[in-house]
């Protein structure tokens, strides 16, 4: 081994647990790799590569290099592993006030816990309090991993709150994997109309019920029509027109929940009943709008918000965006 594994990135993977990824670490760099099970079957069956999007054929490319070199990789602890239940029930034990305390032993028992006590902490102002102690448990387990599997490792996980916060909902979950689709599906490709396209072409894919999902560009003045997915649309939209219009001129992120009940919304598809505008701006310059519509009443809520405002993050990370 020539490297320490970092222990954030231990952390930060052990977080990131579902059915659908393995976790290992790489003994002799210590690095961390999290590959989809579907990417290690491919490498497992030998799969042609050009099967395959540009974006996961690196992961397979690594689940091959694991598999012939399985005695350099070590599964990180898995869900099982990490008894989350456990940490939690010392936590609700470990709260100094009484009542609180009774009150959050009480919530976890039976089924629902992980629900009712995720309410709960949030009704005594407690989640911070909650997630610090969450981040020390899972941080004292991969430090046991680390010594049972003599691996040396450096604590670069200070102060504790950098951490990254586990996902809470399963949408949230599927934006972070989203994010880390786009990081990859961008890489190595600056070009905006190219990056545009992969990143409608992504969204429009990967998100359900999405009738319509693409890039308008803010020039001289008025949005045009940029790279997307779905049915042909409006080609230009003036200031101040339309929901994208509007979060153009705002600079914020317009939600709509029934966009027959928005003034001067603009139907390019009639059967579309909501929407979502997000718009695109770096140094305080606006570059265009992501929009997408759904068929679907109310389809869009705060944490696709959030999802699709740090999607449009990365896309401007990763991408140029001229300076007309
Ligand atoms: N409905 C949008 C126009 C663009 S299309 O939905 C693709 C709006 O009101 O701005």
């Amino acid at each position: 081994m020539n490297t320490k594994a970092k222990l954030s990135e231990v952390l930060d993977a052990m977080d990131f647990q579902t059915h659908e990824h393995r976790s290992l670490l790489n003994r002799k760099t210590g690095e961390v790799v999290t590959l989809m099970e579907e990417e290690i079957r491919a490498a497992e069956d030998d799969e042609p590569l050009e099967d395959y999007p540009d974006w996961q054929r690196t992961s397979i490319k690594l689940a091959q290099e694991m598999l012939e070199n399985e005695e350099d990789f070590v599964d990180l602890p898995s869900q099982f592993d990490v008894h989350e239940y456990d940490i939690m029930e010392r936590f609700c034990f470990s709260v100094e006030d009484e009542e609180t305390s009774r009150a959050l032993c009480s919530s976890i028992k039976g089924r629902g816990a992980f629900r009712r006590f995720k309410d709960k902490i949030h009704q005594f102002g407690i989640a911070e309090q909650w997630y610090a102690y969450r981040d020390q448990a899972l941080k004292e387990i991969a430090v046991a991993w680390c010594e049972a599997n003599e691996i040396p490792y450096v604590d670069d996980c200070k102060p504790a709150l950098k951490v990254k916060r586990p996902p809470e909902t399963e949408k949230a979950l599927q934006y972070e994997e989203l994010l880390a689709q786009l990081r990859g599906l961008l890489e190595g490709e600056r070009d905006f109309i190219a990056n545009a396209a992969n990143f409608a072409a992504l969204v429009f894919h990967a998100l359900p019920d999405v009738s319509w999902a693409g890039v308008y560009r803010f020039r001289e003045g008025e949005l045009l029509l940029g790279p997307f997915q779905g049915k042909p649309a409006c080609t230009r939209i003036p200031p101040e027109k339309g929901v994208c219009g509007k979060a153009a001129n705002r600079l914020e992120t317009i939600v709509v929940e029934n966009v027959h009940e928005f003034p001067g919304h603009i139907a390019c598809d009639s059967a579309s009943n909501s929407e979502i505008v997000v718009p695109i701006i770096t140094e305080g310059r606006l570059i265009g709008v992501l929009d997408l519509d759904s068929t679907a009443f109310d389809r869009f809520d705060a944490e696709d918000q959030a999802g699709l405002e740090k999607l449009v993050e990365v896309f401007l990370e990763a991408t140029d965006v001229g300076d007309e």
